[in-house]
């Protein structure tokens, strides 16, 4: 996926490689330990969608964005990190960038307070912004930690409910990037209605983008991830697919009766055959088509006709590389 390609507005590719020195420049401190770990995922790559939802929402292309813009998208992406760094000591994760993750490098410790400074940092420059861009970055934070919260509580639960689901996706994923189009949409001071509607479009990216990762979890190969196919599985995160395929006549009971505890290899990869053998992903297919459909709608009200098709195309992209099951 190159979202650039698909949103296709030059002027927004050239403002994020303009944000990147801002980004790097954001967090150094002056410690030589502390730059070294906080920077170390940054340097490592990364799509910067945070960014590229709020600069793109700001300036629709037909501008450069203002320092205030590219500003906005560094709260962003650092809020973002930071929530890296602290999932991927909970997920306890190896690897995250292609690169060894910031917990395997340096150890829990430092990788939980690395992500608060993190958030800090991302605070201070939200402050700098006006309170409305401060106050919605915290409430977006309370979101977050509330669906991540939710995540783990319901780990392990072969009831864990749809609802339980969505509202865990809503906080972790969708919260961030709705507020990167809203923090887009208030930095260039848009009117209410284009404001709500850019953050309706990112609340459904983000939908459709977890929705995605979490499909991808069961069907993409070792390789494309990163990481062994059906970690969720092991790890105890029943995503939709894993939900819808616990109801199902044929494998249900046999499913239920692998889940509900950790997985050695073998196990998880039955569970993982047993899912993908269900109209689980199908299902999941579905539900993600019908929050495109929102999306779309929820663009319709953009004035801007070149950010319309930009952001139809990007959005439109997340489903069109998912291996047809
Ligand atoms: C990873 O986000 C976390 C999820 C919401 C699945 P990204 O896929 O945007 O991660 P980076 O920023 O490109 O590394
Ligand atoms: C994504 O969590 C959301 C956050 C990082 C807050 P996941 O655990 O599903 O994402 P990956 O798969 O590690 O990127
Ligand atoms: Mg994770
Ligand atoms: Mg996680």
């Amino acid at each position: 996926m190159n979202p650039f390609e698909r949103l296709d507005l030059p002027v927004v590719e050239s403002d994020l490689a303009r944000l990147e020195g801002l980004l790097a420049e954001s967090v150094i401190f002056g410690d030589d330990y502390l730059d070294q770990v906080t920077t170390h995922l940054i340097y490592a790559g990364g799509k910067r969608l945070r960014p590229l939802l709020a600069v793109a929402s700001a300036t629709g292309g037909a501008r450069a964005a203002s320092s205030n813009d590219l500003l906005g998208g560094v709260a962003l992406e650092l809020m973002h990190l930071a929530s890296l760094y602290h999932d991927d000591v909970m997920d306890e994760a190896e690897v995250r960038r292609n690169v060894d993750s910031v917990n395997a490098r340096y150890g829990n410790l430092i990788a939980i307070v690395a992500g608060d400074y993190l958030m800090a940092r991302s605070a201070a420059i939200a402050a700098d912004l006006g309170t409305d861009v401060a106050g919605l970055l915290a409430r977006t934070l309370a979101w977050l930690t509330r669906g991540q919260v939710s995540e783990v509580r319901t780990s392990f639960s072969v009831e864990r409910t749809e609802k339980d689901y969505y509202e865990a996706i809503e906080g972790k994923t969708a919260s961030l990037m709705s507020s990167s189009c809203r923090v887009g949409a208030m930095t260039a001071h848009l009117d209410a209605d284009q404001t709500e509607a850019l953050a309706e479009f990112g609340r459904c990216f983000g939908m459709i983008y977890q929705l995605r990762d979490d499909i991808l979890d069961l069907t993409a190969t070792n390789n494309q991830l990163g990481k062994p196919a059906g970690q969720d599985l092991a790890e105890g995160v029943y995503n939709l697919p894993t939900l819808f395929a616990l109801r199902d006549a044929r494998v249900g009971d046999e499913l239920r009766s692998v889940l509900g505890a950790a997985l050695d290899d073998e196990a998880r990869e039955r569970a993982r055959k047993l899912v993908v053998a269900t109209d689980g992903i199908g299902e999941t297919m579905l539900a993600a088509k019908s929050f495109m459909a929102q999306a779309h709608e929820s663009l319709a009200v953009v004035p801007h006709a070149p950010l319309r098709a930009g952001f139809g195309s990007l959005i439109e992209s997340l489903l069109e590389d998912l291996p047809a099951y």
